[in-house]
């Protein structure tokens, strides 16, 4: 049940008359929300100063005219008018009692599948090949796993593809370098490692000097270098066996090294379409382009210019789409792309989870496409900001030297589980009952906590900020991470444990559930929140919204726990009505990390 859209509902009809105009009444309905203090009641509806004002009235009056149409009603226990015209909305128990019940009911938790399910393309994580993964895509990992996990849970159809960089000039330095000037040592050590290494030679030797207008000169043995990486390059794009086996070796060198953190992290793909796959596209976008006038030839290469030309500067091109001596770019495989999830899925829209850096790309390509006749799916950039050091600088770098991940989650992972220990030693020394786990139990703590707490991070920051990485304070128990969450999750299950409680059955049979204590209708709320959260995630792609969320319910679930017995409660029935908000409180957290791909365990 989306609670914001009930009370939206309720206020419609009322607005609607007021305006006599049904059409303008939404954003109005917007000015809805939650309260900050439960002092002022549940709910907070701005909407009568605004009104007042289109319809040249006093704002108090259109307040007290709305508040009384609402009044008596099943849903609202008081509306009431302060200042100079808010109007606060306090939910009655009864109703929200049963809504809690109906919630605990439902393996959904009551959240309806989208009536009508639209296909997402979600194109996230794409490292690159012959390059580590850096912390860089870390972010686009996590937060389009996040988002592909949410849209699939409201019903959508989500097609998960990972648009690696497998392709590009790149390729002939990285062959000329794999049988030049190759360690097979190394190679058996750290193949990525090796071929960074290689690829950094080879571009030294044939760097040469940058002169005017981007054109380079070459000493002549640099350019004799430079000229076997294009042979090279050349050869690989026709098809030589022998470079197209030494390319598919480092193609699977890098999946060998990205798998496992994957599987670390629980993320998955439909498709690992890189750009390599769209490669024989690449000549017929071209002319395509070309054909419509929305490329043009320009000094040998081939470019795109959108933008009209500023009074006395030169014309400048958006992007070439092909270079002088041939070769295609990225920005030509990702029309090709376009067009590709185009024809194929007929998507509604294509999301592309990648750092802000690229913003101007994605600008050229999307206007590329639309003009091209791909204007129909909402195509869309979900940009983020940089992992920054505790020295507050990039921790990742596009071309090699920050710290790899794998190392990075590895650390996570030990620090998980030295967290573990600590925290497991504060509680006997407080003589809480801790559960004596076995060596396996305890990998499987560390490895969530670690992970668990790098992810939560990660999608708790608003997507567009920086943010400074530290496992410290991702790891700590009293804030909001996923360590906090997964503690509140595990002293859920412990209290029906404890109490013997056969879950299932309160799931089947949900007994009443009566809310007299303020912590437990506060509580009530904000578990009936879970939906309208889930759906403003969803709209603004905003995984973080739903870590704002666990946060507040986290923080009722405790004001709920010191001042309402559950085991110990006075009669029989209120203690089946409390142990329903244990175990929904318990199943909303559970499903709001897994939406964030965050694993919960039983006990800890
Ligand atoms: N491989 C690119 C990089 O690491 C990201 C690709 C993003 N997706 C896309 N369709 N361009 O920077």
């Amino acid at each position: 049940m989306n609670l914001l859209k009930t009370i939206q509902s309720a206020f419609a009809p009322v607005v609607e008359s007021l305006l006599g105009e049904p059409s303008a009444v939404s954003p109005y309905l917007a000015m809805i929300k939650p309260t900050n203090d439960p002092k002022y009641g549940d709910y907070q509806a701005n909407l009568a100063m605004p009104l007042a004002k289109a319809l040249d009235r006093v704002p108090r009056e259109v307040a007290q005219e709305i508040a009384k149409s609402l009044s008596g009603g099943e849903l609202f226990d008081s509306v009431e008018v302060a200042g100079p015209g808010f109007i606060n909305l306090r939910l009655r128990s009864e109703w929200l009692a049963r809504q809690v019940r109906v919630m605990q009911g439902d393996p959904r938790l009551a959240v309806p599948p989208a009536e009508r399910a639209k296909t997402i393309i979600i194109d996230y994580s794409s490292p690159n090949v012959a390059k580590p993964l850096h912390v860089g895509h870390l972010r686009s990992t996590i937060i389009g796993d996040s988002l592909k996990r949410i849209f699939r849970f409201l019903g959508h159809r989500v097609i998960a593809d990972n648009h690696l960089g497998d392709w590009g000039t790149q390729f002939g330095m990285l062959l000329y370098g794999y049988k030049h000037f190759r360690d097979d040592e190394a190679l058996r050590r750290d193949p990525i490692n090796e071929l960074v290494r290689l690829y950094v030679h080879v571009r030294n030797l044939t760097k040469g000097r940058e002169e005017d207008e981007g054109e380079v000169s070459r000493t002549e043995e640099e350019a004799a270098h430079y000229a076997r990486c294009l042979e090279e390059t050349r050869k690989l794009q026709a098809g030589d066996p022998e470079n197209v086996a030494i390319w598919q070796q480092f193609v699977r060198w890098t999946m060998e090294t990205v798998a496992p953190i994957y599987r670390l992290l629980d993320v998955s793909f439909d498709h690992y379409y890189g750009e390599s796959f769209y490669k024989d596209m690449l000549p017929e976008v071209v002319e395509s382009l070309l054909q419509r006038g929305i490329a043009e030839r320009s000094e040998g290469a081939v470019v795109l210019f959108l933008s009209p030309a500023k009074e006395g500067e030169p014309r400048r091109a958006d992007a070439v789409i092909q270079k002088k001596d041939g070769a295609f770019t990225y920005m030509t495989s990702d029309l090709a792309c376009i067009k590709y999830r185009m024809e194929r899925w007929h998507p509604d829209a294509i999301l592309y989870v990648v750092g802000t850096p690229q913003s101007q790309h994605f600008q050229t390509l999307f206007e590329t496409a639309r003009r091209w006749g791909y204007g129909q799916a909402e195509l869309r950039h979900i940009q983020f900001g940089s992992v920054l050091g505790n020295d507050r600088k990039m921790l990742s770098t596009r071309n090699g030297g920050a710290a790899a991940l794998s190392d990075l989650l590895a650390l996570a992972v030990a620090r998980g589980g030295e967290k573990y220990e600590e925290t497991r030693a504060e509680r006997l020394a407080r003589g809480e009952e801790v559960p004596e786990l076995d060596a396996a139990e305890r990998q499987a703590i560390a490895e969530a906590v670690g992970i668990g707490a790098v992810k939560y991070a990660d999608l708790a920051q608003n997507r567009i900020s920086d943010y400074v990485f530290s496992l410290e304070k991702m790891l700590s128990t009293d804030g909001n991470t996923a360590t906090y969450m997964q503690y509140a999750y595990t002293r859920c299950r412990g209290i029906l444990r404890k109490g013997q409680v056969e879950a299932q059955s309160l799931r089947d049979h949900p007994p009443p559930v009566s809310l007299s204590e303020p912590a437990e209708r506060v509580l009530a709320v904000q578990l009936c929140r879970f939906e309208e959260t889930l759906a403003a995630a969803a709209d603004e792609y905003a995984p973080h919204l739903l870590t704002v969320y666990l946060w507040e319910l986290a923080r009722s679930y405790s004001r709920f726990f010191e001042s309402c017995p559950v085991l110990r409660a006075d009669s029989p029935e209120l203690r089946q009505s409390r142990l329903v908000l244990v175990d929904l409180t318990s199943r909303v957290i559970r499903q709001a990390l897994e939406l964030l791909g965050i694993r919960t365990l039983e006990r800890m």
